[in-house]
């Protein structure tokens, strides 16, 4: 049989076709006890307070109020699970490196969010934002380092480009390519986003679309 090598645009039109599907939230968790069963692939949105995660799971699903966002550090207080379409769950996490939290309360989210990022078979790829003007901090590469451990996938996605410059994005990007080359668990692809202009968001779309099972992305 010959191998069908998808070309960008049908990888783009999949991704397109995934993220207009319905997405719903199903399940929010607070401990690992009541985390929900797992069943269809999973992608996690990792990373500081206040990167950007639950924006860009609005951007990719095109729902503004899906997952809630805040001016204010630490408004994700739980594992929140989204069923796009049956086919894929996009996990919103609680931010870590927030210092204005009550520190047990830090360190039970930071916890929870390491245990259930090490543990979960159904977890497929993991996105760690970080904040294009700030770059990498000491909270995310200790995050780094535990996945290494694991054998986690993760991948860089830069957020909110349309606060710097191309050059700024550019050796961003150089740095956190060669710190990339420390850990084996990173994928080397950065991906660079805005969920205010949408930059970057079809391509992050396909991206994802491709862990999906075949079969599932009808
Ligand atoms: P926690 O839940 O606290 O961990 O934060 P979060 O990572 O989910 O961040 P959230 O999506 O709540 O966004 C934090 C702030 O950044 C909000 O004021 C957003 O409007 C803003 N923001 C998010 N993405 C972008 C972006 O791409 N560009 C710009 N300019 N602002 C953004
Ligand atoms: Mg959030």
């Amino acid at each position: 049989m010959a191998l069908h090598i998808q070309t960008k645009q049908e990888s783009a039109e999949l991704g397109k076709r995934l993220f207009a599907g319905e997405c719903t939230f199903f399940a929010g968790s607070n401990a690992l006890e009541n985390l929900p069963i797992e069943s269809l692939p999973e992608i996690a949105f990792a990373g500081r307070s206040n990167v950007g995660k639950s924006s860009l799971i609005n951007a990719l699903t095109r729902q503004s109020a899906l997952a809630r966002i805040s001016k204010t550090p630490g408004r994700t207080r739980q594992i929140n699970f989204f069923d796009l379409s049956n086919k894929l769950i996009l996990v919103d996490l609680p931010g870590y490196g927030y210092a204005k939290a009550s520190k047990s309360k830090i360190s039970g989210w930071t916890q929870l969010v390491h245990t259930y990022l090490k543990g979960r078979p159904t977890l497929h790829r993991i996105c760690l934002l970080i904040d294009a003007r700030h770059g990498i901090k000491p909270s995310d590469e200790t995050l780094m380092a535990t996945l290494d451990q694991a054998a986690v996938v993760y991948q860089i996605i830069l957020t909110k480009i349309d606060k710097v410059s191309h050059q700024e994005i550019e050796t961003k990007k150089n740095e956190i390519s060669l710190l990339l080359n420390l850990h084996p668990a990173g994928h080397p692809e950065i991906i660079e986003t805005s969920s205010r202009n949408f930059s970057g968001i079809p391509k992050l779309r396909a991206s994802l679309a491709a862990l999906a099972a075949p079969d599932q992305v009808s």
